[in-house]
């Protein structure tokens, strides 16, 4: 009996020795980093690794941990330094241009023109992926980051009638909720969120062409104006509607805090909207969107997206150009974003099985790229290069942390920041 069956074992690990042979010969590894590492964000890296393992290829997971994704850009440079790259690294915006000029980037243009990816793409889209006209990364999504998030039944309980359009309504509310005994907004006191509130503040005071002149073009008139007061003040204003607690805190932690009906709202990008997902929520429900205070009529673009790094072995040259296509697929496109709150960045996709809220982000994308308010997020590097953004949001941070700091020093402070080189 004992003969039989280990006969059999040994049969059938020849086998399995031999299809797994089979499948090693065609298949390559891809390494690759990214920071989606909260609930929702994994579960939507984890279909592309699905896709890719469909595919017969290894797929080696280089998550590093760290909303926004500095850590990982830290960990990204080592690794390229010393000769030894992933296969694709999450890298996005001006930073894609950075690269390339430093000559790690594969080109991708083989597997773009066989996709046809310009006329899958928006062109402002298509040229960030782009270095000196060839293919050198590859989109995955459109997140919008002028969003404000809300807990209907926090807003009810306070006697909040609905999602506030100016900041006027937006203190009134905040007062209401305080006095009913909430948290009015959840915060996540790490600089890259500091940043991405105030970013949607200065939209919302300044408006498109004051966002423009301040946060892209970096003209110092616009940093140093009137208005550029008004939205500092507003943004320092907004710090005393959050907790004690909040220094430190993890984006997904203050999101969840939204869910459990502890704060009502949070200022953040439509990747939060992949945490009340995964949570089993229901938007319109369970929790409410809407474009942040004053900014219906704009949208602060992200893009995520995959850099290709050059690498030597042909198999693994292989399985990066599967990725490529895999990305820009329709399969993937769909469940990637019904997962991590985004909107497909390739043209034409059906959204049918798509919620409200991404329906009224493709739409408003739509209308603000006609109207000139489609603009980048810089809180989220698409809109300077990173030397210039890491300075402003030190700043910008700073401010918030430090009320000794006053709102004509913080002017001054963006100012010097802005002309980092
Ligand atoms: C990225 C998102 C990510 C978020 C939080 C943003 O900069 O674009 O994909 O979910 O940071 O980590």
């Amino acid at each position: 009996m004992l003969k039989v069956s280990s006969m059999r074992l040994s049969c059938l690990s020849v086998a399995v020795l031999a299809m797994t042979a089979a499948v090693a010969a065609q298949a390559g590894e891809v390494e690759v980093l990214h920071y989606w590492t909260s609930g929702g964000e994994a579960k939507s890296v984890a279909e592309l690794k699905k896709i890719m393992q469909a595919k017969g290829h290894v797929w080696k997971d280089f998550a590093v941990a760290g909303g926004g994704g500095d850590n990982a850009a830290t960990l990204l440079k080592s690794r390229v330094v010393s000769g030894n790259p992933p296969s694709a690294g999450q890298i996005k915006g001006p930073a894609i241009q950075e690269w390339a000029s430093e000559g790690v980037l594969a080109n991708l243009d083989a597997v773009g023109k066989a996709e046809k990816w310009d006329s899958l793409l928006p062109k402002v889209v298509a040229d960030v992926m782009k270095y000196k006209g060839n293919f050198v990364a590859v989109p995955v999504n459109v997140h919008r980051v002028n969003w404000i998030w809300a807990n209907p039944d926090v807003l009810k309980k306070a006697g909040v009638a609905g999602m506030p359009k100016n900041y006027d309504e937006f203190f009134a509310a905040a007062d209401k909720i305080k006095k009913a005994g909430f948290i009015a907004v959840a915060h996540g006191g790490q600089n890259w969120q500091d940043f991405t509130t105030f970013e949607s503040v200065a939209l919302g005071v300044g408006g498109v062409k004051f966002y423009h002149d301040a946060m892209v073009t970096l003209d110092p008139k616009a940093i140093s104006s009137d208005t550029m007061t008004k939205a500092l003040e507003t943004f320092r204003k907004i710090k005393g509607y959050t907790d004690p607690a909040a220094p430190g805190r993890d984006w997904n932690l203050a999101t969840s805090m939204v869910m459990k009906g502890e704060a009502a709202f949070q200022f953040m990008g439509d990747w939060a909207k992949g945490e009340f997902m995964a949570a089993g929520k229901v938007p319109g429900k369970d929790f409410l969107c809407a474009a942040a205070p004053g900014t219906a009529n704009a949208f602060t673009f992200n893009v995520d997206s995959f850099a290709m790094f050059k690498l030597k072995s042909p198999d693994a040259q292989k399985a990066q150009g599967d990725l490529a296509a895999a990305i820009m697929g329709t399969e993937f496109q769909e469940v990637f974003n019904l997962n991590k709150g985004s909107i497909p960045v390739r043209l034409n996709m059906k959204l049918d099985k798509f919620d409200d809220c991404a329906k009224l982000s493709s739409k408003d994308f739509v209308d603000t790229a006609k109207s000139g308010g489609l603009q980048p997020s810089i809180a989220h590097g698409m809109a300077v290069k990173p030397a210039a953004e890491g300075a402003i949001k030190d700043v910008v941070s700073q401010f918030w942390n430090d009320d000794k700091i006053t709102v004509a020093d913080a002017q001054k402070r963006l100012v010097a920041a802005a002309a980092t080189k």
